[in-house]
């Protein structure tokens, strides 16, 4: 689903595909290209992947640039329009940096969420997860694509602390995902930690 307003002017006119370098028109082909983009994003930043890692600010605005670069000018750039979803406002423009920096101050302040390898510690892993990934989602940094950037930046953390890719089963097809990011916008983050708990299990 495409962005209200259209003045985020990142699409061709009357259709949902955004402005691409390639110039193409069909969603249906843009968006296998990008699904193949996602994948090999993936690969990219888990080879990648190692002690030296910080999940910073930096750090996700590098998985939006690496998956989307190829395609979008706005590609690892925070946007400069306010946007909403349904009856979702995100954050508006005018506080992303700000607000930005708290969250990522606070991440910082929790060492990135580097120290969960133990088992032991699951539950608090995924109370921790679920707030930051509430707390991106409210963000929407980008002008598109915040989902599935978001997604592989905290797959990123968590195949670093040793667990396989987060495992969102039908939650992405279903609308439970999206009524997740919905609660996400009243600050309830129960309703993703659940799909977070569900779907994490250890390598
Ligand atoms: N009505 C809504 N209210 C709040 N958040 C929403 C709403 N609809 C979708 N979202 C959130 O926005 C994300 C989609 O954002 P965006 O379109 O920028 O990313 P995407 O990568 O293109 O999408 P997707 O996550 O569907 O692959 C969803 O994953 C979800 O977290
Ligand atoms: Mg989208």
């Amino acid at each position: 689903m495409k962005y209200y307003p259209p003045s985020n002017h990142i699409y061709y006119e009357n259709s949902d595909v955004a402005i691409n370098k390639l110039n193409i028109k069909d969603l249906k082909l843009i968006t296998e290209i990008e699904k193949e983009l996602v994948v090999k994003s993936y690969e990219t930043l888990h080879k990648e992947l190692d002690e030296n890692t910080i999940f910073d600010e930096k750090y996700l605005c590098k998985t939006h640039e690496i998956i989307f670069s190829s395609l979008y000018e706005w590609a690892g750039k925070y946007r400069s329009v306010n946007i909403s979803k349904a009856d979702s406002m995100f954050c508006p423009y005018i506080n992303l940096e700000s607000f930005s920096n708290n969250i990522f101050n606070k991440l910082k302040n929790d060492n990135y969420l580097k120290n969960y390898e133990d088992i032991l510690l699951k539950d608090e892993f995924v109370k921790k997860l679920s707030y930051y990934m509430c707390e991106l989602i409210v963000l929407h940094p980008f002008s598109e694509g915040n989902g599935r950037c978001i997604r592989l930046f905290f797959d990123m953390i968590v195949t670093f602390n040793g667990y396989k890719y987060i495992n969102y089963k039908s939650t992405l097809e279903r609308s439970d995902y999206i009524l997740a990011s919905i609660d996400c916008m009243e600050t309830d983050c129960e309703r993703m930690k659940e799909i977070i708990d569900n779907g994490l299990i250890k390598d």
